[in-house]
């Protein structure tokens, strides 16, 4: 073997090292690694690494390029803490309370909404008007667990005046903390509801009527988009009703809790 050789077959040997060393980590449930930074301090044994932050497509309403945090992850309590009294995009004028979303922090599945409706904004809390009841039962009567089991939050934190989709520059300015968000609960299946959650978090405009029902992935963590409670509601029909009991009947076989 010459030089050239030998330093080919190092470097076969180092890439097959790497790759049963990442397939291990994946095993023991690793799902990212934090990137070494020059500037910033080194990650302490024993706590999650985060996972790289997406871009969102512009025609989804968000941004185009990833937004640079590449820390450790936040808890809920510092991601909220980081929001503050927030004023970063139009629709603060309008309301009456922040709906920063609710229930277990450590949450194996993760629900995401549009935004606050005029019940949430007043209670400051998720899905709790005439979707919400849907979403509610969906998770209580239908999945068998408890609300607070789940996570519940939204693309944006503050009610669209009279309901209307948020603006792109709205969803731009609360998505960081959605990712933030994502990131400290790290939950086993996000489960996106509805059109405008389900294009954020795959980067690109999707019609849910497509989509609904077929696993999708973000960043490492499966993503089912089914339809919005609010869209159930509207077409109150069994097909509308029985896809969606499909999709969660998918997302609670996916946590080793099948139906
Ligand atoms: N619709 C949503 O998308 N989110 C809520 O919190 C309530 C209604």
């Amino acid at each position: 073997m010459d030089n050239e050789q030998v330093r080919a077959e190092a470097l076969r040997a180092l890439r097959r090292s790497v790759a049963d060393y990442i397939g291990f980590l994946a095993a023991s449930g690793v799902r990212a690694v934090a990137r070494p930074s020059p500037s910033g301090p080194a990650a302490p044994a024993g706590r999650a690494a985060p996972a790289p932050l997406p871009s969102i497509a512009a025609d989804s309403g968000g941004l185009s390029t990833p937004p640079a945090d590449e820390g450790l992850p936040l808890t809920l309590e510092e991601v909220s803490r980081e929001l503050g009294d927030c004023t970063r995009c139009k629709l603060h004028a309008g309301r009456t309370h922040i709906v920063f979303g609710e229930g277990n922090p450590k949450a194996e599945i993760l629900f995401i909404g549009e935004g606050p409706g005029e019940e949430e904004d007043k209670q400051a809390r998720p899905f709790v008007g005439r979707a919400g009841k849907l979403l509610t039962d969906i998770i209580q009567k239908g999945m068998k667990l408890r609300r607070e089991d789940v996570y519940i939050a939204n693309i944006v934190k503050c009610r669209p005046p009279g309901n209307r989709d948020p603006e792109k520059d709205e969803i731009a300015a609360c998505q960081p903390f959605l990712m933030k968000q994502i990131r400290a609960i790290g939950p086993k299946v996000i489960v996106t509801l509805g059109r405008p959650a389900t294009s954020l978090l795959l980067g690109r405009s999707v019609q849910i009527t497509r989509l609904r029902g077929q696993w999708q992935e973000f960043y490492g963590i499966p993503l089912m988009p089914t339809y919005h409670p609010a869209f159930v509601l509207r077409q109150y029909t069994p097909k509308n009703r029985g896809d969606v009991w499909e999709d969660m009947r998918k997302v609670l076989e996916k946590i080793g809790k099948p139906h």
